[in-house]
């Protein structure tokens, strides 16, 4: 009797002298989480619309704005109707746009893509001259204006082609330099304030450098796709910009998403040819990485492009009741800038503005 009154007794002093304990000796979270206010005061990471750059798709034409199936709410423009999506863009306090072209006709090298009357630099001049404090950039690729719908010149021709010693249809590198060179500083000519290559090409930000400064333009920053995947999440924007490659995939430029490692050399290399801002693309399976870009190369703004089948899926699962759109967009925006990113290029920018207002 008296071992078992003795175990009881040591049992209870344990269980509430060890809580007490805990209660003193450690800070309790929920004190922090108790109303609004604090929860506002305590919390680490500001999602602000200037954190946002809105990706726009440009088409010839008069009077259209065209929806895309696979992504509600967002549309082809033609120019026209340019300068009031632009004044909506800007009220809601977003500072920047990047410009995606749609030409008129392709060919193998994609010659709209650096005419003076190109759909982008049409779209650039009209923006610039009815809001010339909003910030244009310019994606620079080949893959909307060429018919094979490449990043790049192929390799092709039978037994004459370019190299003999590569595949046929393989992307070419250098002799795709040469072209991205042109198209950047012909969306400088336009009024461009950045530009930014996507096709991971090797050398393309040096090449692009160099072009840009031979024309006069060295005050224009680039802002790399320094580590952009081979992703099936770019599905709804190869509708939206009619760009999707006619045979094969880009796996031989674009990276292997299992990789880690490479992206951070593939930054180094970026950096060191005198990208002035990178970014990592897509965003939400790679959070990870903007994570190590941040941690990295501390010194560079950082960008991450949260892309088109990104929104896909939470329109697709807001439109069914599945998800709360307010509520995932915010927390999903808020997770790309809590991994480290600066800058968010995602077509939940004016829902996310307006929400955030
Ligand atoms: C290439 C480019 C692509 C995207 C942006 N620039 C397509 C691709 O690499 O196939 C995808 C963006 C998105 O999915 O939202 N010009």
């Amino acid at each position: 009797m008296a071992v078992s009154t003795a175990s009881t007794a040591y049992a209870t002093s344990v269980t509430s002298h060890s809580t007490l304990d805990i209660r003193h000796a450690t800070f309790l979270p929920r004190r922090l989480r108790i109303s609004p206010q604090i929860r506002a005061m305590v919390r680490e990471t500001q999602l602000a619309p200037d954190d946002f750059i809105y990706p726009l798709f440009v088409v010839h034409g008069h009077g259209l704005k065209n929806e895309i199936g696979s992504m509600p709410g967002v549309f082809q423009w033609s120019v026209d109707n340019l300068p009031r999506e632009i004044e909506s863009i800007a009220k809601l306090g977003i500072p920047a746009v990047i410009l995606f072209g749609i030409p008129e006709s392709k060919d193998p090298v994609g010659l709209e893509n650096f005419a003076s009357n190109g759909i982008v630099q049409q779209a650039t001049r009209a923006i610039k001259a009815a809001a010339p404090e909003m910030i244009v950039m310019t994606d620079v690729c080949l893959c909307e204006y060429t018919d094979h719908g490449h990043c790049g010149i192929l390799n092709t021709g039978n037994g004459d082609r370019p190299h003999p010693h590569l595949p046929e249809g393989y992307v070419l590198n250098d002799e795709t330099l040469d072209v991205l060179a042109r198209v950047a500083v012909s969306h400088a000519e336009a009024g461009a304030d950045i530009v930014a290559p996507s096709g991971m090409m090797d050398g393309m930000v040096s090449a692009i450098r160099v072009g840009l400064d031979a024309a006069g333009f060295d005050h224009i920053p680039i802002l790399s796709y320094s580590t952009k995947y081979a992703s099936g999440f770019y599905g709804p924007f190869r509708e939206a910009a009619q760009g999707a490659p006619k045979f094969g995939d880009r796996k031989t430029h674009q990276m292997d998403p299992a990789n880690a490692r490479e992206a951070l050399r593939e930054t180094a290399l970026d950096v060191a040819e005198g990208a002035d801002m990178l970014m990592v693309k897509p965003a939400l399976p790679y959070l990870d990485i903007i994570r190590q870009t941040r941690d990295q190369f501390p010194a560079l703004p950082l960008a991450a492009y949260n892309v088109s089948g990104e929104y896909a899926m939470v329109k697709a699962a807001a439109m069914n009741g599945w998800v709360d759109e307010e509520r995932v967009v915010i927390e999903l925006l808020t997770g790309i800038k809590r991994a480290g990113a600066d800058l968010i290029i995602t077509y939940h920018a004016k829902d996310a503005a307006r929400w955030l207002k």
